[in-house]
C-alpha cells in the first residue's frame, strides 16, 4: 500500500480574516481523501499562538460552518523550524504533538497578515517543508496592493489610477493631501490599506468632509494607504492554477447587493452578494483578455500554485482593470476559487490533490538548486 502523505493544515491566524480561514480549513480537512492523506490541523489563534492538540478538541462546532471556532481552552505549542527533518518542532519535546509535527506538505489556509503575506512562507522555507501556494516573494508582493500595482503596470496590465499616501505625510499635511486627491481622482474615490483583505479598512469617500475620518481608519490598518478613482464596475474573478504552466479558469462574477463589496457584504450578510459562474454577458474577446491578464499577473508577480485574480469591468467605458490578486483565496466549498474550478470540470477534492502535487513539484525543483559554490567545479 502506498504510504499516506502527512499533511499539516495551518489555519486561523493573527488576521482580520481569521474566521473565514477556520471555515476554509475545516472544509479542506473534510475533503482530503483519508486513503491518501493523514491530516493534522494546526490552529493559530488571534494572538498568534500555535495550537496543536487532538483534532477533536481543537475546534468547537466543527460540523457547523456558521459556528465553527478555535477552542480557546487549548495549551499552545511553539513550533520552530528544523531544516533536516522537514518538521516544525514543538519547543516542549515531551509534548504528544512531537510526532505530529513532522510533515510531507503544509497547506497554509491563512488569509491576510501573517499568513498570506510571505511571513509563514518564510518559516516553511527555513524548515525545508513543501507548502501549497506562492513563495515568499509572490506572497508578500501579492499582498501589497501598491507594490503589486507598480509591477503590473510595468507589465502593461491596466490598473485603476491610484495615489499612494504614507502615514507620516498624512499626519503632517492631511488637508493638502485631501485637496490634491479630490483634484486628481474626483469624488467619490476609494481608500484602502495597502496590505489588507476582506475589505477591512476599505471606504468609499463621497465628500471632502468625510475624507479625514475614512483615511484615518484606513491608516489604522497600515502605514501605507491607496486612494483610487471610483469605477462603476462589474466585479469579475478568475482562478489560476499551476506553477510554470499555469492555467486560467472560466470567469466568475460577484454581484454585491450593497453599495460595494464591503466586509458586511462579504461576511455579515448572507445575501450580501451573488456569485455568477460563469459570468454572463461577456464577449469571447473580453473573456480571453481577462484570462490572459490573470495569467500575465500570475507570472509577473512570481505567483505559484494558486491565485484568484480580481478585475473591474468599467460599465461605462468597457475598460478592464486588474484590481488585485489573492494568493490564498477563500477556500470553503462555496467560495469563488474552488467553484470556478468546479465549473471548469474539477472536483473540490481533485483540486486539493493538484495543489499538493504542485507544492511537491516546486519543492523538488528548488531542492535541486545549489546552495553552495565550489570554484573547482566545472564552469
Ligand atoms: N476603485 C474602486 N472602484 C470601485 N469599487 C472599488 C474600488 N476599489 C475597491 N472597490 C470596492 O471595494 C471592494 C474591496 O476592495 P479591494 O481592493 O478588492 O480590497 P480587499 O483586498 O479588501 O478585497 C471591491 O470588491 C469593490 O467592491
Ligand atoms: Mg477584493
Amino acid at each position: 500500500m502506498k504510504k499516506k502523505l502527512k499533511v499539516g493544515i495551518l489555519f486561523g491566524g493573527k488576521s482580520g480574516e481569521h474566521e473565514v480561514s477556520v471555515v476554509s480549513a475545516t472544509n479542506v480537512a473534510q475533503a482530503l481523501d483519508p486513503d491518501k492523506y493523514d491530516v493534522t490541523l494546526i490552529g493559530i489563534d488571534k494572538t498568534g499562538r500555535w495550537l496543536l492538540p487532538d483534532q477533536s478538541i481543537l475546534l468547537t462546532n466543527a460540523k457547523n460552518p456558521r459556528l465553527v471556532k478555535l477552542n480557546k481552552e487549548q495549551k499552545s505549542v511553539c513550533l520552530v523550524p528544523f531544516e533536516d527533518e522537514r518538521s516544525l518542532v514543538p519547543t516542549d519535546p515531551t509534548s504528544s504533538s512531537a510526532q505530529a509535527a513532522r510533515f510531507d506538505v503544509i497547506l497554509p489556509i491563512l488569509h491576510g497578515t501573517y499568513g498570506e503575506d510571505g511571513t509563514i512562507q518564510g518559516l516553511l522555507e527555513l524548515s525545508n517543508l513543501p507548502y501549497v501556494g506562492s513563495g515568499v516573494v509572490g506572497s508578500s508582493v501579492g499582498m501589497d496592493k501598491d507594490v503589486s500595482r507598480r509591477l503590473l503596470v510595468q507589465a502593461g496590465i491596466p490598473c485603476v489610477p491610484t495615489k499612494v499616501i504614507r502615514r507620516h505625510e498624512f499626519e503632517k499635511s492631511a488637508d493638502t493631501i485631501i485637496q490634491n486627491l479630490i483634484k486628481e481622482l474626483g469624488l467619490p474615490f476609494f481608500v484602502k490599506p495597502a496590505n489588507m483583505g476582506s475589505s477591512v479598512g476599505v471606504h468609499k469617500v463621497k465628500t471632502a468632509e468625510e475624507a479625514v475620518v475614512k483615511l484615518k481608519d484606513a491608516f489604522s490598518y497600515d502605514v501605507k494607504v491607496l486612494a483610487e478613482k471610483a469605477v462603476a464596475a462589474r466585479e469579475l474573478e478568475v482562478a489560476v492554477l499551476g506553477n510554470d504552466q499555469a492555467k486560467a479558469s472560466v470567469v466568475g462574477e460577484i454581484i454585491p447587493t450593497h453599495e460595494f463589496y464591503s466586509y458586511e457584504a462579504k461576511y455579515m450578510d448572507e445575501n450580501g452578494a451573488h456569485l455568477k459562474i460563469p459570468a454572463e454577458n461577456l464577449t469571447a474577446d473580453q473573456i480571453k483578455t481577462i484570462q490572459q491578464m490573470a495569467l500575465g499577473a500570475f507570472q509577473c508577480l512570481e505567483l505559484k500554485g494558486l491565485a484568484r485574480v480580481d478585475f473591474f469591468l468599467d460599465k461605462n467605458s468597457g475598460q478592464v482593470y486588474l484590481n488585485e490578486v489573492n494568493t490564498i483565496p477563500g477556500f470553503t466549498q462555496i467560495s469563488m476559487y474552488p467553484k470556478l474550478w468546479m465549473a471548469s470540470g474539477m472536483t473540490y477534492a481533485g483540486l486539493l490533490d493538484e495543489l499538493i502535487r504542485l507544492a511537491l513539484e516546486r519543492h523538488a525543483e528548488k531542492n535541486l538548486l545549489k546552495t553552495s559554490f565550489d570554484p573547482n567545479e566545472s564552469e
